[in-house]
């Protein structure tokens, strides 16, 4: 057996970077891990006490490893480290294109081809580069073009290999994945890359394919995950309407050992980095490959999540109507565990009842309310509470975005009096037990569930 490579560089310390190579490093002591940023503060953050990503155990796997064997760098320190590195990942944002061909829907490779360009300029003899961000399929073509540019006679193999971790639960999906996914051209490569997973990873577990297999799995599996919840949300407004309760609908199709439970949840929308620009990606690809009718078809799961948000908010507005008021706003991430609000639900809901005149105060553990308001384009209309009761009091609607454990266990009887009368909760995520809220002389509208009120 060879033995595992000595050095790898990751380039991009953003949610997927850091994480996994922090694990990487934390199971694999021999190997050096250095993680590289344009971003200098974020470098800085990943050096300090207070890290720029917020998720379960990772501080622990940081700690264990960093100054070790895991180092965080700056972009010029860091171009030093590629030239003997014997695999590079690219972990840099691939968002969606805003303007010229494929504008809003195809995936902006900009950072990636800098990345290669990057690359070979400063590597030396023969390199793996490893693709870790989410890629439209075929896209190690413009990876290797930009490669074989290089000015030192390097060589390189390019590989697929695409993170599957959640937000929220990243440690234990790095620590203890489903699968881990490696498509290539050639064995030898794949092999270098499984050893340094194998250190953890049961073999069986390691999924091998072709390259372009692996480019278009990533994209497909995030628009199953997706699709799932557009079609629970899309059950949810029905059960709304006749009685039927979406929770137990769910439990029903998901005891289907064919069907599955998880993913079943309905919600105010999905959100992250990943799921819109993933099937934006995938609709592009079909159009652009002449299958109109599969880009249709995927279309169709985004543009249902864009109504799902806007119907929420459409209810609130509604009750609320001319009486106007504030309506509290109970978590801005896109899903609990995590200071992430990148396609947030959120963000489309307070723009929607910011546009309609109503005043919005919001609460969330983790999220940084200034970074928010500025991705979001809030300019003014918004604040921020930082604890549960400043944010519920003198509320006229509570609007439930994010599935944090803390509030579920809200105490409803003690919260009721400081709210106007009449408040309804408007429960996005179905964490509020609705008889506490019905023994306590409140109304709720939870999603899913038919409006009794
Ligand atoms: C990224 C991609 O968005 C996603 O498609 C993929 O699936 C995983 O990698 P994420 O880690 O969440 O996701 O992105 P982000 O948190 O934005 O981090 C990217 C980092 O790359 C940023 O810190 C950015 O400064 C850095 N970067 C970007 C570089 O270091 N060099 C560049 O040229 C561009
Ligand atoms: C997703 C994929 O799960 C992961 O494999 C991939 O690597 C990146 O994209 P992430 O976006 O971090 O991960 O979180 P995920 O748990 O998939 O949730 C995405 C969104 O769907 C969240 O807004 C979440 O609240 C929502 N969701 C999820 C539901 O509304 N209902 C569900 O049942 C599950």
């Amino acid at each position: 057996m060879k033995p595992l490579p000595k050095k790898i560089v990751c380039i991009g310390a953003g949610y997927v970077g850091g994480p996994t190579m922090a694990v990487i490093a934390d199971r694999c002591p021999a190997i050096e891990v250095t993680v590289v940023d344009l971003n200098a503060a974020r470098i800085a953050a990943w050096n300090s006490a207070q890290l720029p990503v917020y998720e379960p155990g990772l501080d622990a796997v940081v700690q264990r490893a960093r100054g070790r064997n895991l180092f965080f760098l700056g972009q010029t320190e860091g171009a030093k480290k590629l030239a003997d590195a014997d695999l590079i990942f690219i972990s840099v944002n691939t968002p969606t294109k805003t303007e010229g061909e494929g504008a809003g829907k195809a995936s902006d490779l900009r950072y990636v081809e800098s990345c290669a360009q990057f690359i070979a300029e400063h590597a030396r003899g023969h390199t793996i580069v490893v693709e870790k961000s989410t890629m439209p399929v075929r896209a190690a073509d413009t990876i290797k073009r930009i490669l074989a540019q290089n000015p030192h006679g390097g060589t390189f193999e390019v590989l697929s290999n695409p993170e599957f971790l959640a937000e929220g639960t990243a440690i234990r999906d790095l620590e203890s994945p489903d699968r881990v996914l490696i498509g290539g051209e050639r064995p030898e490569p794949i092999e270098v890359l499984a050893s340094v997973y194998r250190q953890w990873v049961p073999a069986e577990r390691i999924i091998t394919t072709g390259l372009w297999s692996a480019e278009l799995a990533k994209l497909a599996a995030n628009a199953f995950l997706a699709q799932r919840v557009s079609s629970i949300n899309a059950l949810s407004a029905l059960c709304e309407v006749t009685g039927a309760q979406v929770d137990e609908v769910a439990r029903v199709v998901g005891s289907d050992s064919r069907i599955g439970p998880k993913f079943l949840k309905a919600s105010v929308g999905f959100g992250g980095s990943c799921f819109k620009k993933d099937i934006l990606s995938l609709v592009y690809l079909c159009e652009f490959h002449g299958v109109p009718e599969a880009a249709a078809y995927w279309q169709q799961v985004i543009d249902l999540n864009e109504w799902q948000k806007r119907r929420f908010a459409d209810k609130i507005i509604r009750q609320l109507g001319a009486k106007k008021g504030k309506v509290a706003v109970l978590g801005l991430a896109f899903k609990k565990d995590t200071n992430d609000f990148r396609e947030s639900a959120a963000i489309d809901i307070c723009r929607q009842l910011l546009a309609a005149g109503l005043e919005v105060v919001t609460y969330d553990p983790q999220v940084d309310f200034a970074a928010f308001c500025q991705a979001a384009g809030i300019a003014k209309g918004m604040r921020p509470a930082h604890a549960i009761q400043e944010v519920l009091s003198g509320a006229s609607a509570v609007a439930v975005l994010t599935e944090w454990d803390e509030f579920r266990s809200i105490d409803w009887a003690a919260v009721a009096p400081k709210l106007t009368p009449g408040t309804v909760i408007y429960d996005g995520r179905n964490v509020i037990d609705l008889q506490i809220i019905q023994k306590a002389g409140m109304q709720i509208n939870s999603v899913g569930v038919q409006n009794i009120n």
